[in-house]
This record gives structure tokens, sequence and C-alpha cells, in this order.
């Protein structure tokens, strides 16, 4: 059995007080659940605060993003061992936002899972078609290139800390949602894709434009293990109510 992650990807938005307001207010609204991961991705300042005010309780703290290298002159750029210090678990990798507005290739997406796994981090490695791809029938071909090369050079007992979001361009933040057949189609045809000792094990998530409203049937779905949400996630009432859909 897979267990459900649904994670909260805040992107660039809060600030360090309602960051930690944000967990205080979630904590109660959760504290029931335990048949899922529960994940919040704050900017990076807010990592150490809210994951101090998560300690102990079953909100996980991720990164949004990490750099492959351990330590060096990399101004601006953040390590997975950094991360590890502030008491983030979990990291999204490859996110589209990233590709398209800072030049993550899938070759860098591929450095970064090394560098997170290497300090045992679980990483979310996203992937998604664009509109202008889905309308020429490239779908499949953006995926299947994105999931060879992004996840490349895997060794067996790597897999363990791997997730995958599929994430198609259009759907997020423009409240154009796949629907659960759309989303299905391409999560089974990424599973089909993993390695056929682990494909059964490894978490496949949906993201864009997840709601409130649409999580139920999204996750009636075979191959959908959980949601990355964008904008439903930055209040606690709508994530709480994403998290127990
Ligand atoms: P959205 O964002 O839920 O606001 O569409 C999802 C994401 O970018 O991870």
């Amino acid at each position: 059995m897979r267990k459900p992650i649904i994670a909260g990807n805040w992107k660039m938005y809060k600030d360090l007080t309602e960051a930690v307001d944000f967990v205080q207010k979630l904590l109660p609204l959760v504290s029931d659940v335990s048949d899922r991961t529960i994940l919040i991705c704050p900017p990076s300042p807010f990592l150490k605060d809210t994951a101090d005010e998560a300690c102990g309780s079953n909100i996980m703290v991720g990164a949004q993003n990490l750099y492959w290298e351990d330590e060096g002159a990399f101004t601006g750029e953040i390590s997975a061992p950094m991360l590890k210090s502030v008491g983030c678990t979990y990291a999204i990798i490859g996110h589209s936002e990233r590709r398209q507005y800072f030049c993550e290739t899938d070759e860098t997406v591929n450095k970064k899972l090394h560098a997170a796994i290497k300090h045992n981090l679980n990483a979310i490695v996203c992937v998604g078609e664009t509109l202008e791809q889905r309308e020429k029938g490239e779908t499949f071909k953006v995926i299947e290139k994105q999931i060879k090369v992004g996840l490349d050079k895997l060794e067996i007992d790597h897999w363990s800390l791997v997730i995958i979001a599929y994430e198609p361009v259009w759907a997020i933040g423009t409240g154009r949602t796949a629907t659960p057949e759309q989303a299905q189609e391409v999560h089974a045809f990424i599973r089909g894709l993993l390695p056929k000792n682990v494909a059964g094990e490894i978490r496949i998530l949906y993201g864009g434009s997840v709601k409130p409203e649409n999580v139920k049937e999204l996750m009636a779905k075979p191959d959908i293990d959980g949601g990355l949400v964008g904008g439903a996630s930055l209040k606690p009432d709508s994530f709480a109510k994403i998290i127990k859909y």
C-alpha cells in the first residue's frame, strides 16, 4: 500500500510571522491524521521556524529547491546538508516554475536528485507538459524524457526516497485542473516507465489547481497517490480540507 502524501508548495508567499502562524493553525486541524503524509514546503528563510513549530507532529517540512553541491562558492544557493540541518526531510526538485524561470533542465534535476538522495532527503521530482506540447500530442514523449533523464542512474535502494509529481504546466495556478481521467492516464504511463521491481511502491502525486472541491475525485484514481498543492495550500482551512479529502 502506498501511503498518500499531501504536500503544500507555498512558492514565494508569506512572511515569517504568517508562516509560523500557519503551522500553529494547521496543527490542531490535522492532529488526528495518521494514514497520510502531510508536508509543507515554505520559502527557505522560514524552514527552520516552521520545522521547529511542527517538530514532533505529523507535519513534515520540505524545501522548494536545493543545489547539488554540499558547499562551496555558489552565492545564493542552498545545499542538502544545510536543509537537513534546519529540520527539512523533503525537497521539491524541478518544479515547472524552476524550469521555466531559472533554466532548470532534466540534467540539473538529476544532479539535484542525487544530492538529495546522498543526504537522505525525500525528493519530489516534478514533471509535466506545457499546453503547447499537449496540443501537439507530445505529452507522453515529453514526460518520458523528463523521467528517463531526470531519474537517471538511480540504484535500487535509492528509490525509497523518490516521489514523482505530475504537474501539467497548463493546470498550475490557472484554476484549470486536469480531469481525473487525464491525470490517471499520465500517472499510469509514468508508473510504466519505472523499474518493474519498484514501480508499485513509488508515490506519484498530481499537481495543478488541486482544491478541496476536486481532491476526492483525483485521489480516487488508482495511480494518484497524493497532491502537490500550490494556491490552496496557503490557508490552513483549505489545506486541511485537502489533507482530509
Ligand atoms: P497550484 O500550484 O495548486 O496553485 O496550481 C501547484 C504547484 O505549482 O505545485
